[in-house]
């Protein structure tokens, strides 16, 4: 202890001694420097780098369109990707027609990709689906460049993003796009508020805003309360939360997920999806999603890419792929999946023509079911929540009577499915009543109805085999 206070004192003087040395000698430097320090640094100070905004590198971008005026966000042309050097040899055997096998036995080069075009629309959730080392994720990779394409095009929001520079390549993507990873990819040492606000800690935003949007984030992955968690007291279900909000807290137009969900039990892999879905839904975010899973492909793919060998084999809607493969492949990978479990409610629901808000009255909604030629119509409230359904002579009678309240006919016993009943079920029940099937959420919100000529269809030729 006494030691210690008399060491302290000795070097207290030898750190002012430094000091009035280290004075002495800049004043020296100075002297002999014509003019003041400032001056010679400003003259010496190389020229400012020039960083552009992401609205200035996409600002001359025009985004394309298709036919019916969608937006594209994502368009890929002839995208492909060989690993290994000199990759112009392989290309050139694979442009002669060449497999992706026969071009890796002749040459040193691995085929990622070859040849890929297709767009994604600005708002959908676009699944690339295929076997392990199908291409996926290089495909995924080269539309972010993350992996460096070897020729071929992609344009962001219009942009050509595979001729931009280094520099503006890392503004544009910070800003445009976000990446979800299957092994989550938290920082450790970091609580839940900074691994999310990490991204807008890294476009410079200020501590206080970033935290609020972070705050923000973490609310609409429904992670409230766990700010102040470590990622290592977090389940993994919980963790990919974190990755999510962290993705969605720079709120970028795209997100990228590599098998994001891949690692999960399956229950809480279900809620997960459902999570991602509500929120694509609420945000409109273009989502590029990448699994190996039929089951998850079919329940999240607004439309989903199949992958084959480096090259896409079928693009389309659930039911187009699961109808009409385009191949013996794709037909063959159809097959092995269970129909039954994957042929589900939320795969065949439609939005019914009319539904009736019960606010509307009974005048109203006799009106309306007149005028859609409709004896019976289902009714929900102002939150979408389905309430039942009315036939038309309760509705007159209510009507007659003056009545002015539209829920003292509604009828509350009908039969509903969840988006994830299997069509089996569905169609057991559809032979007890007449009607369309309604489905509901977890919440009892409408979601849409399973027509009969629809079910009819699913099961395909055959029968439900
Ligand atoms: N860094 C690399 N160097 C060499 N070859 C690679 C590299 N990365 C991928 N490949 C090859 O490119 C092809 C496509 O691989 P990719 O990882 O994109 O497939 P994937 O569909 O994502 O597979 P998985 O489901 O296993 O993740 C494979 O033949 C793979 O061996
Ligand atoms: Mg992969």
């Amino acid at each position: 202890m006494s030691s210690g206070t008399t060491r302290k004192r000795p070097i207290k003087a030898v750190d002012n001694m430094f000091h009035d040395r280290m004075t002495v000698g800049i004043e020296k430097i100075r002297a002999r420097i014509k003019g003041s320090v400032k001056d010679f640094t400003e003259e010496h100070r190389p020229p400012p780098k020039k960083v552009r905004t992401a609205k200035e590198i996409f600002g001359g971008a025009e985004t394309p369109t298709d036919k019916e005026g969608n937006q594209i966000m994502i368009r890929v042309r002839n995208l492909s990707k060989i690993y290994g050097k000199h990759p112009g040899e392989a290309l050139r055997l694979l442009e002669g027609g060449l497999s992706k096998e026969e071009v890796q036995e002749r040459t040193p080069n691995n085929v990622g990709l070859y040849d890929v075009s297709f767009d994604v629309m600005r708002g959908e959730i676009f699944v690339l689906m295929g076997l392990s080392g199908s291409g996926k994720s290089t495909l995924e990779r080269c539309m972010n460049r993350l992996v460096e394409p070897t020729s071929g095009q992609v344009l962001i929001d219009g942009l050509d993003f595979t001729a931009l520079g280094e520099e503006d390549l890392r503004i544009a993507r910070r800003e445009k796009m976000s990446m979800v990873f299957q092994n989550f990819g938290l920082l450790p040492h970091r609580d839940v508020k900074n691994n999310v606000a990490y991204g807008l800690e890294m476009q410079g935003v200020p501590e206080s805003k970033r935290l609020e949007k972070s705050r923000e984030a973490i609310e609409l992955v429904g992670l409230s309360g766990y700010e102040d968690s470590m990622p290592s007291d977090l389940s993994g279900g919980m963790k990919q939360r974190v990755g999510l909000a962290r993705a969605l807290a720079t709120d970028p137009d795209i997100l990228f997920m590599d098998e994001a969900f891949s690692a999960l039990d399956p229950l809480i892999r279900s809620d997960m999806q459902d999570e991602l879905i509500r929120i694509q839904s609420k945000l409109g975010k273009t989502v590029v999603f990448v699994t190996h899973d039929l089951d998850e492909a079919l329940k999240m793919g607004d439309r989903i890419a199949l992958m084959k060998d480096g090259r896409i084999v079928q693009v389309g809607r659930a039911e187009e792929i699961l109808q009409d493969p385009a191949d013996e492949y794709v037909d063959r990978f159809v097959r092995e999946v269970d129909r039954t479990k994957i042929l589900t409610a939320g795969l065949f629901m439609r939005k019914p023509r009319r539904v009736l808000y019960v606010t509307q009255g009974p005048r109203t909604a006799l009106k309306l079911m007149d005028s859609s030629d409709r004896n019976d119509m289902l009714v929900i409230n102002r939150d979408n929540r389905l309430l039942g359904m009315v036939e038309s002579d309760d509705v007159l009678r209510a009507v007659q009577s003056g009545d002015k309240d539209l829920s003292k006919v509604v009828i509350k016993e009908i039969p509903a499915v969840g988006p994830d009943t299997p069509m089996k079920e569905v169609i057991q029940i559809m032979v007890t009543t007449d009607f369309p099937i309604p489905v509901v959420d977890g919440d009892g919100v409408f979601l849409g109805v399973v027509s009969p000529s629809v079910a009819a269809d699913t099961m395909g030729p055959g029968g439900e085999e």
